[in-house]
């Protein structure tokens, strides 16, 4: 496995490397969500590239970037074992060099949800997406479902400006009591761990309501909601019923279409979702 710094020792590496090329970026600080990202890539392709890469555009002020985990070492032993061919894992002068000045800026599909919550977030990952792409010119790129708008914004961005790279989505990894995995996990205190399990119960359970014929958004955010409020250490950001593609918000809870919620656990937000069918 090569590890590359800098842009132009990674491209000199991956010139010689057949394609198909799958690239899979993360920000680090691997778990089991991103080895399935990692593990679908090294199945489909014969170069996987692998970035790492804390972005901090799209860290809003306030927001972790300082605090995001990180731990370069147990990743590079991590990656070595899937059998990954190339890690990028450049310095943010690297990818944002003085006069850095252009952003891409993301419309509708950005703009709820996540987008109210998170100023710029997804001009952000939009950016060093895009970057990323035109750096590794992969046939195939891999994105975990756990971050529903984040997938519904990359694809956007791919069709839009003709990017040409085949989007490819993963199911979300939970641990085995149900909680999403995620890198901010670790921040958890036993007791904020216990509390962030009723975020998928909560989701699950509107999902078998839906089931039992009840379709309306209103009613199945209530479930959520009503959930969610039994538990102080619990703050709701949004708990919204989209279309997956669009994230414009519905009305009806139709086959296919998700629900999303962001809550807040001590200093630690989390996200989720469950698609109903
Ligand atoms: P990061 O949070 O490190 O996630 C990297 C990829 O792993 C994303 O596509 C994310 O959706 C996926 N992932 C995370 N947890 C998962 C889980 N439990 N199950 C399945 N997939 C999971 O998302 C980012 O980084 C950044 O925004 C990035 C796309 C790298 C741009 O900076």
């Amino acid at each position: 496995m090569k590890f590359s710094e800098t842009i132009v020792d990674f491209q000199k590496t991956l010139e010689r490397m057949p394609r198909p090329i799958g690239l899979v970026p993360t920000m680090g600080f691997l778990h089991e969500g991103h080895l399935a990202l990692i593990r679908r890539a090294v199945c489909e392709n014969k170069t996987v590239v692998v970035s790492i890469f804390v972005n901090p555009s799209q860290f809003s002020q306030g927001e972790d970037f300082k605090e995001y985990p990180r731990d370069i070492d147990s990743d590079m032993k991590l990656l070595e074992s899937e059998g990954v061919d190339i890690v990028l894992a450049p310095s943010v002068d690297e990818m944002y060099p003085n006069g850095f000045d252009t952003y891409i800026n993301i419309g509708n599909v950005a703009r709820k949800l996540e987008g109210e919550h998170r100023l710029n977030h997804f001009d952000g990952v939009a950016t060093i997406v895009c970057k990323l792409f035109n750096i590794s010119n992969p046939d195939k790129a891999y994105f975990g479902k756990k971050d529903a708008q984040q997938c519904a914004v990359i694809k956007k961005l791919n069709t839009d400006l003709n990017l040409g790279v085949k989007i490819e989505l993963v199911e979300t990894v939970r641990d085995k009591d149900g909680l999403a995995l995620s890198s901010r996990n670790i921040h958890l205190t036993e007791s904020e761990r216990r509390s962030a399990l009723s975020i998928n119960q909560a989701l699950f359970s509107a999902v078998s309501v839906w089931r039992s014929g009840i379709k309306s958004s209103n009613h199945l955010v209530d479930v959520v909601r009503e959930i969610l409020e039994r538990d102080t250490a619990l703050g709701i950001d949004y708990v919204s019923i989209v279309d997956p593609k669009t994230f414009n918000i519905l009305e009806t809870a139709v086959d296919g279409s998700m629900i999303c919620t962001a809550v807040r656990v001590g200093q630690i937000r989390l996200i989720d979702n469950a698609m109903f069918h």
